[in-house]
């Protein structure tokens, strides 16, 4: 069976690693790779496939960035060529970025059946593209592979037939527990950061609805600055929430942070499992933080993963400042919160997915 699988931004190449391994070590595949190239700096993209082992695509297509409707638009004129020369079996794609839309449309349109890991997970908030993304995706797919029992609900809601949908856990989670030995044993981050297990917080922010208005912003960087001031945070900034702090001119707001680039996999996942705390708006660290027993605050309104919540660790409180510091004030003066890992988050996602590719043509 031949399969095309899309990667494009940071998320997606580590929930494509351990897929791509297994087609390899298990055999039965043929297995292409294609990398978007949404995500383009080094530290985004290349220190992934380098850490995680991922093969060099067998094709770029060098989309760069771009407003959501033209990055879809390019990467759908490239890839389209390049999904009839390879004439694959399906088109496999992950997660819920604009390249993960923009591939499935087009296998779509090319009657390639369309494989979606991680299907069905909704936060109902239109605001955001991902939301668009996951929800046209779904719709294109002939193969939906869930992380969590919310997810089928969602799609049988949405008129999916319920013998396309299969319940295997997460991807994620496989990557993260076949790395995290090695990352505690090789990463050398904390010393590096001058920083003590257990006694530091970590905050990621690049959501637009975060870091791109000044009146949001702000205010969350003085409070959390002010939180910084009792627990070092290491603040790990996305090339976009960068551009917006110049922008914005609120450098000097970043002084009471441990300011860091974006990390490299194996050092950011040492780093989370040592902390005290995550504050973020990602979608996946919100699972990596539950598959760890770390407690994480999302500084969103609203969560498309909630069995990170109602399972695991993690907690919504929204972007305002004063209740984002009240919640971690919460959390720090408790010794642990409870949480356990979901059904299926066992690291064994991936050998559950081939399976059923396997039976499937
Ligand atoms: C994208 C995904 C988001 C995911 C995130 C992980 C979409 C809609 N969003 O958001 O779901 O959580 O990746 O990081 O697909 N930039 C660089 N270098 C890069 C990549 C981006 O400088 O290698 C800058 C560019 O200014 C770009 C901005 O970051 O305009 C945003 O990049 P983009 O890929 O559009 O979205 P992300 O915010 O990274």
């Amino acid at each position: 069976m031949k399969i095309l699988s899309v990667v494009g931004a940071r998320p997606n190449f580590i929930k494509i690693a351990p897929l791509l391994d297994g087609m390899k070590r298990e055999g039965g595949f043929i297995s292409r790779l294609v990398h978007t190239g949404q995500h383009y700096d080094d530290s985004m993209s290349r220190v992934f496939f380098d850490q995680l082992g991922i093969p060099k695509p067998d094709h770029y297509l060098g989309v760069g960035s771009s407003a959501a409707p033209i990055q879809v638009g390019q990467i759908m004129e490239r890839f389209l060529p390049l999904c009839r020369e390879e004439a694959p079996d399906a088109v496999l794609v992950v997660g819920d970025v604009n390249s993960t839309l923009a591939c499935a449309l087009v296998g779509a349109y090319s009657e390639v059946p369309v494989i979606h890991v991680e299907a069905g997970l909704r936060s109902r908030d239109r605001g955001m593209p991902e939301e668009i993304n996951r929800v046209l995706t779904d719709q294109l797919s002939t193969l939906l592979f869930t992380t969590e029992a919310s997810a089928r609900d969602n799609l049988l809601k949405e008129g999916i037939a319920s013998a396309s949908v299969h319940f295997v856990g997460n991807v994620m989670v496989d990557t993260l527990f076949r790395f995290r030995r090695l990352a505690d044993e090789n990463s050398d981050i904390l010393n590096r950061l001058g920083v003590r297990s257990r006694h530091f917080g970590i905050l990621t922010l690049h959501r637009p609805s975060n870091v791109d208005r000044v009146e949001v912003l702000r205010p969350l960087l003085e409070a959390l600055g002010g939180l910084a001031r009792r627990l070092p945070i290491v603040f790990a900034v996305h090339p976009r929430t960068e551009k917006r702090i110049a922008e914005l001119e609120l450098s000097s707001l970043e002084a009471p942070f441990i300011r860091v680039a974006p990390l490299p996999y194996l050092d950011m996942l040492k780093l989370m499992d040592h902390a005290r705390l995550v504050l973020t708006d990602s979608g996946g660290i919100q699972e990596e933080t539950t598959a760890l027993g770390v407690p994480c605050l999302t500084l969103r309104e609203n969560t498309e993963r909630p069995v990170t919540v109602e399972q695991g660790t993690n907690r919504v409180v929204g972007s305002r400042a004063d209740r984002v510091i009240l919640e971690a004030e919460n959390i720090l003066s408790q010794e642990s919160i409870p949480g356990r890992l979901p059904e299926l988050w066992d690291g064994e996602t991936t050998g559950r997915i081939l399976k059923i590719l396997r039976a499937w043509k």
